[in-house]
């Protein structure tokens, strides 16, 4: 009988046959996936795991202080904190094309990861959340022919150049199951049941040319989202929530002053693996609270829409 208490002792025992002696670094997002890799990881091999969690400078507000406090005084798991906020925005700047910018956010983790490598003295290893989903759809769209929708940023393995190899112990699970194993490595019930986020994080919640300013008015229309979902008790009842800001400005009315801002628009669907999801039918009130807060409060933001899209046909993310 296939029980997860089963699956994590069986995952355990594969890590240690395929590292043997040897050093691993695990990339950490802050998300679940990644969390309980590194959780599993410092199980099997203890000290020979090194944690790095790196800022993107496309992470959600407060999110880097949540990881570092969660891993180092939860856990004790030793755990490099890497701003490379500065080296993504200034790869990613400008750049619009959704392709483009899960590709540079890719390889900037790549090039990342190997200067931490080399600053731990070599580490033959990179170990990463990447799940079954994530490659699937990197690869081709179920039932449908063989096109690649998104890249995801975690799929596609590592350069020739690098003599570095993937430890990947989800692989085969969805995303309840590695909730499920995360519960069973003892991961607090608020962590494992938070929402799935990008690797690309917000680069990829961003249509249109990234830039500095933009990436803050979303972040901080983002926060006062999840703000407004949390107080009306509906976070666990959505699979994942978020904005979007538009690359489009409209006219609107503030005071008696003309407005000509962006456009937010709002996100959230229910699914159970992220293949297909649909839109969650939030109650007009609360929509209406969230777009006063949001416009009242975010400088650079005069209109909030709501996303009725369902998947298939739309993707969960906009780019
Ligand atoms: P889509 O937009 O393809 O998203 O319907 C399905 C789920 O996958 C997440 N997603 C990603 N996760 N790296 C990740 O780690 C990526 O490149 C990536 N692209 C999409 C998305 O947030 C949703 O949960």
């Amino acid at each position: 009988e296939w029980t997860m208490a089963a699956f994590r002792d069986e995952a355990i025992a594969r890590v240690r046959e395929q590292v043997g002696k040897e050093r691993v670094i695990c990339g950490l997002s802050g998300g679940v996936d990644s969390s309980v890799v590194a959780v599993l990881l410092h199980e099997a091999i203890g000290d020979q795991l090194t944690c790095v969690f790196v800022d993107t400078g496309v992470l959600r507000a407060g999110e880097p202080e949540q990881v570092v406090s969660l891993f180092r005084d939860h856990y004790n798991i030793p755990l490099v904190h890497r701003d490379a906020a500065d080296l993504f925005i200034d790869r990613l700047e400008g750049v619009a094309d959704p392709e483009k910018k899960r590709k540079i956010i890719g390889s900037t983790f790549i090039d990342v990861f190997e200067e931490e490598a080399k600053k731990i003295g070599g580490a033959r290893f990179l170990a990463q959340g990447t799940l079954y989903p994530d490659v699937i759809e990197s690869v081709s769209f179920t039932g449908g022919p063989s096109v690649t929708i998104k890249s995801h940023h975690n799929v596609g393995g590592l350069p020739e150049r690098m003599n570095m190899a993937l430890v990947e112990p989800l692989r085969e699970l969805f995303k309840d199951e590695v909730r499920e194993l995360g519960r069973e490595l003892g991961l607090a019930a608020d962590f494992v049941d938070r929402h799935p986020f990008p690797g690309p994080g917000l680069a990829i919640r961003l249509p249109g040319a990234i830039d500095r300013e933009r990436l803050e008015i979303l972040r901080r229309a983002d926060l006062i989202y999840l703000d407004e979902i949390r107080k009306a008790g509906l976070y666990d009842a959505i699979w994942q929530a978020f904005a979007v800001l538009l690359p489009v400005r409209t006219v609107g009315v503030m005071g008696d002053e003309r407005s000509y801002e962006y456009v937010c628009a709002l996100r959230a669907v229910t699914s159970t693996d992220g293949m297909t999801a649909d839109y969650y039918p939030f109650d007009h009130a609360f929509l209406g609270r969230v777009s006063s807060r949001i416009i009242n409060e975010v400088r650079g933001v005069n209109r909030v829409v709501y996303d009725v899209t369902s998947k298939p046909p739309g993707t969960i993310e906009w780019e």
